[in-house]
């Protein structure tokens, strides 16, 4: 059975002021499953959906169309206490996941808190030691303040805290972007040489296919709120099959394919047809008018009506 199973997953946002309120589709449809000890990578542009899905993913927020599926059972009737054992998530900025004014070892055992498994104040500090050095990281370093620790320890502080109670599911939202370079290439390694370690499945949200390619094992691209492909990494960064797929591939400098360059455009979360059509390089006239539906061909999973005339 799989880890996590997103069943046509969905979520409406109320937005706007009072006087005028309206209704946002940040996702729809969004079926996928994720196995045990996969990493996931979900790429897009801003406002494609991807913390939005992450969140679903960690159960902390409720769908509002379809489910997300946990061992089968739906995640959100999964009691908080045993969630914050088996879920985590590692956010852009330390600065939101670890308050300043707390001793690293407050934050760092904070979920075995939550879980209700801290134990004594001596296991609590053997726990904590013996997780920031698992991170890279000196055991006495929870004796500090997240003021005392540079950019890239306070990143490796928050993977210890995710990490506390051995989830089975991490969520890493753009993790590494607010990173200087060459210290995104140590955390990425961290998260691989983590992962292969203690064997957590993951969703790693990132603008920066590189660094995806780097991590995930498969990739989910987002675009307008929707799924528009699911491959296997090696399948994708050989060759994408949908042509947003391709352009964020172009310009992100992976391929040269100049045809394969976006128009710029506003995504359109209420289209009526397939939501890049507008910006679409080989868009058709149905594009327009139908949703294409995602189509599983050996390689991919896609939605495209371009691609399907293009297999049929
Ligand atoms: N809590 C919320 N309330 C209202 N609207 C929201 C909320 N969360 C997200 N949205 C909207 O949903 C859409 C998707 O947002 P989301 O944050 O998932 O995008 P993203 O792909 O993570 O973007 P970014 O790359 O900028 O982080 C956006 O239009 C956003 O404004
Ligand atoms: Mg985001």
């Amino acid at each position: 059975m799989a880890l996590i199973e997103a069943v046509n997953l969905g979520i409406d946002f109320t937005v706007g002021p009072p006087w005028a309120r309206r209704r946002l589709r940040a996702l729809q449809e969004v079926s996928m499953t994720i196995e045990p000890g996969e990493i996931i990578g979900v790429v897009g542009e801003s406002g494609s959906g991807k913390s939005t899905f992450g969140n679903l993913c960690i159960g902390r927020t409720r769908p509002t169309m379809g489910q997300l599926l946990y061992r089968g059972r739906p995640l959100i009737d999964v009691p908080r206490r045993e969630r914050a054992g088996r879920f985590a998530a590692v956010l852009q900025h330390p600065k939101w996941s670890l308050n300043p004014m707390l001793k690293v070892q407050t934050s760092v055992a904070e979920p075995l808190r939550i879980a209700g498994s801290a134990g004594t104040a001596a296991e609590l500090r053997q726990k904590v030691g013996a997780m920031l050095e698992l991170v890279g990281l000196p055991g006495s370093f929870q004796d500090r303040h997240p003021h005392e620790l540079s950019g890239g320890q306070r990143q490796r502080v928050s993977i210890a805290r995710a990490l506390i109670t051995q989830p089975e599911f991490v969520l890493f939202d753009e993790a590494v972007s607010a990173l200087d370079v060459s210290v995104q290439a140590q955390i990425l390694n961290l998260i691989k040489d983590l992962q292969a370690k203690v064997g957590f499945s993951a969703i790693f949200i990132s603008h920066d296919l590189a660094a995806t390619r780097y991590v995930a094992s498969r990739i989910a691209v987002l675009y307008a709120g929707r799924m528009v492909e699911d491959a296997r990494s090696e399948v994708f960064y050989g060759l994408a099959a949908h042509p947003y797929a391709r352009g964020l591939q172009f310009a992100s400098g992976l391929i040269d394919d100049e045809s394969m360059e976006l128009r710029l455009g506003q995504i359109d979360l209420d289209a009526k047809g397939c939501p890049l059509a507008e910006r679409c390089p080989i868009a058709l006239p149905q594009c327009r008018n139908k949703v294409p539906l995602m189509q599983d061909t050996d390689r991919h999973r896609v939605s495209c009506h371009a691609a399907e005339t293009k297999s049929a």
